[in-house]
């Protein structure tokens, strides 16, 4: 099957609303750049609104309409973040929830309900807001959600006696990749529940594609930066899986997309990991993240 890039983007209908999470910079923004040129308004869910209205500013300027970009405050580090913006945009159509946002390899530290930031940002703030916004995708014919793994899913565990690393020593990069095998393990799980109710459920990973991600991994930052300039795509490539999971016309429910040569190149569909592939895990993860949102009061609205 022949590779996508961005020119392979259809034109999407007028009025279509996408969401995508962490829009300012790197895949986001190219995401929000190219879905906004392709007739989609697109509400750009950031956590800081200085770094939203600048990128917002920077698409203008570029050329897309001002009509087509709003911002919105969203921080999935903060289940009343998320709360608040589900109920912002409980009138609107949705037709695309792209779970863009992310951290890689931070120091131990914990969202404002107490969880692992990367396991409580990645995988639970967008199982969060998916939930929440699930209703309103269903709506909307045509609807997907496209959720951002990577291909660090494949050394990932889920730790599901001690997913939020209450026990024993906290490994920045365990922590990282047992987020995103959640990612990919609840896309694939949300696909399923989700058939025939409406919305896809899909997956993209980037392969390798330079953006800030690195910032915040220590000792590893510098090294990633100089390996950013020789090694990786650019971020506008790095939106390719992405652009092909919102888009794809003849795109299967609970597909993974990511690049045809591994790290970069055009998006193709791949095989997730065979632990992303066991289907009692997923079953195990949804529940599990479930009772850990059920403080916050996310219920399954497929229950
Ligand atoms: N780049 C790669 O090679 C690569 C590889 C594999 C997977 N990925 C995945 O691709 C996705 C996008 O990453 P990227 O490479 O574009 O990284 P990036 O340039 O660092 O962008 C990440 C975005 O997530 C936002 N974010 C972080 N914490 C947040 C929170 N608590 N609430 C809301 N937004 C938050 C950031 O906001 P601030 O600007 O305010 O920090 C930023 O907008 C991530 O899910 C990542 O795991 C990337």
């Amino acid at each position: 099957m022949a590779g996508w890039t961005e020119e392979h983007v259809p034109h999407v209908t007028e009025g279509c609303l996408a969401v995508v999470t962490g829009a300012n910079t790197g895949l986001g923004l190219a995401t929000t750049r190219v879905l906004a040129q392709r007739g989609a308004t697109v509400v750009m869910a950031c956590r800081n609104q200085e770094k939203a209205g600048a990128a917002r500013r920077s698409l203008i300027d570029r050329g897309i309409a001002p009509a087509r970009l709003r911002t919105a405050s969203l921080d999935l580090a903060d289940q009343s973040s998320i709360t608040a913006l589900a109920e912002e945009l409980a009138d609107d159509r949705i037709d695309l929830l792209i779970n863009n946002a992310g951290l890689m390899a931070v120091p131990e530290s914990r969202t404002v309900d107490g969880f692992e930031t990367q396991f409580g940002v990645n995988h639970l703030g967008h199982m969060a807001l998916t939930l929440r916004l699930l209703p309103r995708l269903n709506a909307t014919p045509g609807a997907r959600v496209v959720t951002l793994t990577s291909m660090g899913h494949r050394l990932g565990r889920i730790r599901l006696d001690d997913p939020n690393f209450r026990r024993g020593r906290y490994n920045r990069w365990t922590a990282y990749f047992q987020s995103k095998l959640a990612n990919m393990l609840f896309a694939a799980e949300l696909a399923r529940r989700n058939a025939g109710r409406g919305a896809l459920s899909m997956a993209a990973h980037p392969g390798y594609a330079a953006t800030e991600l690195g910032k915040d991994t220590g000792m590893q930052a510098r090294a990633l930066s100089v390996f950013d300039k020789v090694a990786a795509q650019p971020a506008s490539a790095g939106a390719w899986p992405t652009l092909r999971a919102a888009t794809d016309p003849t795109a299967l429910n609970g597909t993974l997309y990511g690049p045809r040569r591994l790290v970069f190149g055009t998006a193709v569909p791949e095989t997730p990991s065979r632990t992303a592939l066991q289907e009692d895990l997923a079953v195990r993860l949804w529940d599990l993240s479930l009772h850990l949102l059920s403080p916050a009061k996310v219920t399954d609205p497929l229950a």
